[in-house]
């Protein structure tokens, strides 16, 4: 009997496996990812409508492309380059009929260039959030996003997870392989899961890590996709909020841990990255608790900042732990120093407004259990979460983006622009002055969590760091080459930049 129970079982999820990867039918990419050391290799992935084996030709001449690789038969194609030399441009060709060949923005001759990073130079990358392009006006969107990327000189384009709508359906994956080449044909891309990528009903990263190829621990499973890697002189971790619902496996925090305290002895900058947010003014709350888990140990090992989305719009979050006398645990560490926290979900997804989401969700509470360090008592605080108050949006100051030329195409829809803050004044809002008028803010925890500013619009983030300084900035597109855009600023005139120091760790 318990042999014929394992074999009905075995034969439920072999079936569940089949049904999660579904046989791709397009030929599509190339995305430039890094699974092993970023300073002398890359890895290329992309995608081919049949199963079989694939080639890809490159070399340090355009015009002599003379080392061919050979990947083995599949639909999902990987090459990693090794041994590639410091600040040095390798160009590449994969031999197939890519889907973007005739796209305007893809090289004529199909072949593609990569520069490695250059150690000696400051590090400077980017970060954009959800694309998930399903129709005509997201994929126009997620191009005008990835066309601005293509066009900075960066070394790396961070992605805050839902590249895809429906991660178990092939044709999600196509729209999202129609934009991204733009960008990340030059630029490595690198990914965190999100919840549309493993989407809901089936609890499997599998999709995403047969898709792009980073470098995951032996201890991630099949099912989760976390992983980290040097950058210059920086360590980037990525987290998957989702290889257990709601929350993470014990083991990829072990991992984390591990992985923070190798890092606070080596890396002069910390940076996490991860898809749902511990904390957020919009209509979602902490289901995991993540707050508990991840402020603690930001606190611990200095980490420099951290970037979530999910939400599609801009927040930024400024929050000493600690600081306000209270924490979770009764021997945590009071941070040294404020942190900077940024969900970042413009990433050509539809935004928040248009899902509606700013004025039908339904208000509640949420509780945390906090240790008050100055009574030395444990206290239940309550924040009331309400729905979005209409009157505190400003359309008056809309469609600030429109006026760049990308925006302004024939043809194309931009979608409304909104403001919010939850301050009456300026000097409110210069002196984070929490007004008693509850319709002031859509969250009481937001105050209490650092809440500076929000914003329901497309943008990305940049980071600067050298040895010494870490310069954040959060930035409108435009279709100016070069250039970084229009940085992002409050109705009051602040400039959503900032500049901080290395920490000692
Ligand atoms: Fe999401």
């Amino acid at each position: 009997m318990k042999q014929k129970i394992l074999a009905v079982l075995t034969a439920v999820i072999f079936m569940s496996c089949m049904a999660t990867i579904k046989k791709y039918g397009y030929t599509d990419g190339p995305i430039l990812t890094f699974s092993e050391d970023a300073h002398t290799s890359v890895t290329i992935n992309w995608l081919t409508s049949e199963n079989k084996s694939s080639q890809l030709q490159w070399g340090e001449e355009k015009s002599n492309l003379s080392k061919t690789e050979t990947t083995p038969a599949g639909t999902d194609h990987h090459v990693t380059l090794r041994n590639l030399q410091p600040n040095t441009t390798y160009y590449y060709k994969i031999n197939e009929e890519l889907f973007l060949q005739e796209e305007e923005l893809i090289p004529n001759d199909k072949i593609f260039s990569y520069t490695t990073p250059d150690k000696n130079s400051p590090l400077d990358f980017v970060i954009m959030g959800d694309m998930q392009a399903f129709n005509e006006e997201t994929l126009r969107t997620n191009r005008v996003t990835m066309k601005k990327l293509s066009k900075l000189d960066t070394d790396c384009i961070v992605q805050l997870g839902d590249i895809t709508e429906v991660g178990t359906d092939p044709e999600s994956w196509h729209w999202f392989m129609k934009s991204s080449p733009i960008a990340a044909s030059t630029i490595p891309f690198l990914s965190v899961v999100g919840n549309h990528d493993y989407y809901w009903e089936i609890p499997n990263a599998a999709n995403f890590k047969k898709t792009l190829k980073y470098n995951y621990p032996s201890t991630a499973k099949s099912k989760s996709a976390y992983y980290s890697i040097d950058i210059k002189n920086a360590h980037f971790i990525f987290l998957d909020n989702f290889d257990l619902w709601p929350g993470m496996t014990p083991s990829q925090k072990r991992w984390v841990e591990k992985d923070l305290e190798e890092a606070s002895k080596n890396s002069k900058w910390i940076f996490i990255f991860m898809h749902h947010p511990p904390f957020t003014t919009s209509n979602e709350g902490d289901k995991s608790n993540l707050h508990r888990w991840l402020l603690p140990l930001t606190a611990k090992y200095n980490v420099d900042a951290i970037f979530w989305a999910h939400m599609h719009l801009y927040e930024h979050y400024e929050y000493q732990y600690g600081k306000n006398g209270y924490t979770f645990g009764l021997n945590d560490k009071i941070a040294d120093y404020p942190l900077h926290m940024f969900c970042s979900g413009g990433g050509g997804a539809r935004l928040d407004s248009l899902y509606g989401g700013f004025t039908d969700h339904e208000p509640f509470d949420e509780k945390m259990l906090m240790w008050n360090r100055t009574e030395k008592k444990v206290e239940m605080k309550v924040f009331e979460k309400r729905p979005w108050n209409p009157l505190k949006l400003r359309p008056e100051l809309a469609d600030i983006v429109s006026t760049t030329q990308d925006w302004t195409k024939p043809g194309f829809e931009m979608s409304k622009v909104f403001y919010y803050y939850p301050f009456d004044t300026k000097d409110a809002y210069d002196n984070l002055e929490y007004s008693t008028n509850k319709e002031n803010l859509y969250t009481d925890s937001a105050k209490f969590l650092g809440f500076k500013y929000g914003e329901n619009a497309l943008h990305y983030i940049r980071v600067l760091a050298d040895d010494k300084e870490c310069t954040i900035s959060v930035h409108y597109y435009n279709g100016n080459e070069g250039d970084h855009g229009q940085i992002m600023e409050t109705p009051f005139g602040h400039q959503q930049k900032w500049n901080f120091q290395a920490k000692s760790r």
